[in-house]
């Protein structure tokens, strides 16, 4: 992603920026913003900055979820993209086959254990035996590690390698709803304008392999409160994924579980690179 005016195409700049100035000129004219207004505005903006939520307000804006559409539009037989969130964080452990992605840490809530598993594949179907998916989201307790003291730190997330025939599967909890974080400027700006500030719950992926674009996206689930009301409106209905319940003794028996636990299929699709695509 381009973090300066430098890094994106100076001939866009030169063309998008001007069109960005009239509609901000034209909403100024008709709301007859005052000079108080503005102020108040650019110091909202200094705060954004100064406590990095920019991508959080690009997300509750719906401006990411536009984005994202826009940079994907078209791309028929692949798994659809979503939204990335302000909540990755690089270089997550390295986790070993059986993958288990989370420790269980003391004062957790008591959640479902939940296996999700597919296959990684090019759109003509050939699997991705290189591909390398690395998961976050948060435990039972809808919290991030990076806000909960009691997790162990990258606690519900992870790096991980896919089988030779494209296959994975990962031992996890059912992610709860929760809120985004809104203690800060963006919070006040959702509190002020009534938006709620709740997701549904949702993993994230990033999925990469060699001559393939690389693909964020996240999972949903059924029946959950915030499907159709997702504070960044990024539920996509190709992405919510059933989860299937197991009790049965022998189901238990093979899992080496001594409580049910749920299983969530979802096989990932990824775009041949351009480059490749012309080679
Ligand atoms: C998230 O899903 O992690 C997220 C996305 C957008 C804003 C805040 C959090
Ligand atoms: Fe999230």
């Amino acid at each position: 992603m381009a973090d300066t005016a430098r890094e994106v195409d100076g001939g866009r700049l030169t063309r998008i920026l001007p069109d960005a100035l009239q509609a901000i000129h034209e909403v100024i004219e008709r709301h007859g913003v005052t000079e108080e207004e503005w102020m108040a505005v650019l110091g909202f903006l200094t705060e954004v900055g100064r406590q990095d939520e920019f991508v959080l307000l690009s997300d509750v804006t719906r401006t990411s979820v536009l984005v994202d559409a826009i940079s994907h539009e078209g791309e028929d037989g692949v798994t659809p993209s979503d939204v990335e969130g302000p909540l990755y964080r690089e270089d997550p452990p390295w986790r070993e086959k059986p993958v288990k992605i989370y420790e269980e840490y003391e004062g957790a809530e008591k959640g479902d254990v939940l296996f999700v598993r597919g296959r990684v594949a090019s759109t003509d179907g050939a699997p991705l035996g290189g591909a390398v998916l690395d998961i976050w989201q948060t435990g039972p307790d809808g919290g991030y590690d990076i806000w909960d003291e009691r997790q162990p730190d990258y606690n519900f997330r992870g790096r991980f390698g896919v089988d030779e025939d494209g296959g994975y599967e990962f031992q996890t909890m059912v992610p709860k709803p929760y809120t985004i974080p809104n203690d800060g400027p963006v919070g006040r700006l959702l509190e002020a304008t009534g938006q709620h500030p709740w997701r549904p719950a949702h993993i994230h992926f990033k999925v990469e392999a060699e001559g393939h674009e690389p693909l964020v996206t996240q999972v949903f689930f059924p029946g959950d409160p915030y499907l159709d009301d997702d504070t960044i409106g990024a539920v996509k209905s190709a992405l919510v994924r059933p989860l299937t319940w197991h009790d049965g003794e022998e189901e238990l028996a093979r899992s080496g579980l001594d409580a049910p636990f749920y299983t969530c299929e979802f096989d990932i699709t990824l775009k041949l690179a351009m480059s490749a695509a012309r080679a």
